[in-house]
């Protein structure tokens, strides 16, 4: 794979990422893709239940349905591939936080953007053929695509203060030591 570019830390990849909502129209490699994939398929879930399936779709014709199933999403058309993130049977939801967390880190380590759309109604799980019966949940469809250099330099992020959500031994104490 040519990975001429330098390749971030974890921390790094944690500071720098954003939600991305444009993206370069080259496709994404197969081998990037794969690992993305597999950063989700790594992720831990409770008592090890794996309740997720990855759908890949990069028909435009698709996407732009599905865009048409949310009000937050009307970029996902612009992304030459995006993955479906669907819980089978899940008894939480926050196991397929975890994928989707794996799966943009891993992305962005390659230069690779995306956002988490969420709000889908239903007809969104029947264009991409997820069964409308037994317990399937649509989490999000993840658009993914190499990030735009204008999107790059962008100001710090916004964030409560670390002071103002982190406690000691019991909630309201400060911290005793000193964050930078
Ligand atoms: C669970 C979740 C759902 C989100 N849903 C949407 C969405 O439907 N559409 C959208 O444009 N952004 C969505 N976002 C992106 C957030 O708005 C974004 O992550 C947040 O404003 C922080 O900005 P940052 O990701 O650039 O740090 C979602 C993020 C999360 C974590």
């Amino acid at each position: 794979m040519n990975t001429k570019k330098k390749i971030l830390d974890v921390e790094e990849v944690i500071r720098k990422r954003r939600a991305i909502r444009w993206f370069k129209p080259d496709p994404i490699p197969d081998e990037i893709l794969c690992r993305i994939l597999e950063a989700g398929r790594l992720a831990p879930s409770s008592k090890n239940s794996q309740p997720w399936h990855f759908i890949v779709i990069r028909n435009k014709d698709t996407l732009k349905e599905l865009a048409k199933c949310t009000y937050t999403g009307d970029f996902l058309p612009d992304a030459p591939v995006a993955i479906a993130v669907v819980l089978e049977n899940a008894k939480l939801e926050s196991d397929a936080a975890r994928a989707i967390q794996n799966m943009i880190l891993v992305a962005w380590k390659y230069g690779i953007g995306t956002c988490w759309i969420t709000n889908f109604w239903d007809k969104a799980k029947k264009i991409i053929g997820v069964p409308m019966t037994g317990n399937f949940k649509l989490v999000t469809v993840l658009p993914f695509g190499f990030i735009p250099e204008e999107e790059k330099p962008r100001g710090k992020k916004k964030r409560k203060p670390l002071l103002a959500i982190a406690h000691e031994e019991k909630f309201g104490n400060p911290l005793s030591f000193h964050c930078k």
